[in-house]
């Protein structure tokens, strides 16, 4: 039998998708130390191996078939655009991709005017501002800390993740539109679905169950 590899996306989101597979019997003992160095971790009962990466990269090895099976966020889906089968929303993770800013920015979006647009989500940005509202805007990239593009006078409006609202209250800035609902997604390689459709359709049913 061939190994099922899993892409998981460090952090929040892998412990959250062990969690739910330990419930449906699948576990990974050498996940378990933390201190461990190693890059890749396996179960030889199941014939499974699991590693982590950056969430970006998860589309990546799942498309090019590095990994079987990937666990990544929603917003990361979208905004890499990769060749993969989305199938099944894990129902974790849950946030919103928002247009957020000072209030006062509401009026530049009301009247389309031609304004700065700081995100790390460049595609989205674009495919909302271009595609659904039909506003002409400047897209910049930014890496991290996006609500400081407002504050600081780099752009009038973010495109952002909001999950509690937290940050944006204690900056003063809030949410201007909705852009779409998010949360962990399981994506699979479309050749693995179709070479190891019984073994991948299982582990969905099994994750379904749960949901
Ligand atoms: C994310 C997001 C917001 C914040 C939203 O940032 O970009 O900044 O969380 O969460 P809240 O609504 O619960 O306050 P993250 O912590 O991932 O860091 P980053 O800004 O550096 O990307």
């Amino acid at each position: 039998m061939k190994y099922l590899t899993f892409a998981l996306t460090k952090g929040r989101l892998a412990n959250r998708t062990m969690e739910m597979l330990e419930a449906i019997g699948i576990t990974c003992e050498e996940m378990k130390d933390k201190d461990s160095r190693k890059l890749i971790f396996v179960n030889e009962e199941r014939k499974l191996k699991f590693f982590l990466a950056k969430g970006p990269d998860v589309p990546t090895y799942v498309e090019y078939g590095a990994a079987d099976i990937g666990v990544v966020g929603k917003d990361t889906i979208v905004e890499e655009g990769r060749k993969v089968h989305e199938v099944l929303d894990l129902g974790f993770g849950k946030c919103r991709m928002c247009v957020c800013g000072y209030k006062d920015a509401k009026e530049l979006l009301l009247h389309r005017e031609l304004i700065r647009v700081a995100t790390k989500y460049p595609n989205i940005a674009k495919d909302y501002f271009y595609n659904r509202k039909h506003q002409t805007v400047e897209i910049i990239k930014m890496h991290g800390s996006i609500e400081l593009a407002p504050i600081v006078g780099l752009s009038e409006v973010i495109v952002d993740i909001v999950e509690t609202g937290s940050t944006l209250r204690e900056n003063g800035l809030e949410v201007l539109e909705e852009v779409c609902p998010l949360s962990a997604r399981m994506i699979v390689n479309p050749v693995s679905m179709r070479m190891e459709n019984d073994r991948i359709k299982d582990i969905i049913t099994e994750l379904r169950g749960l949901l």
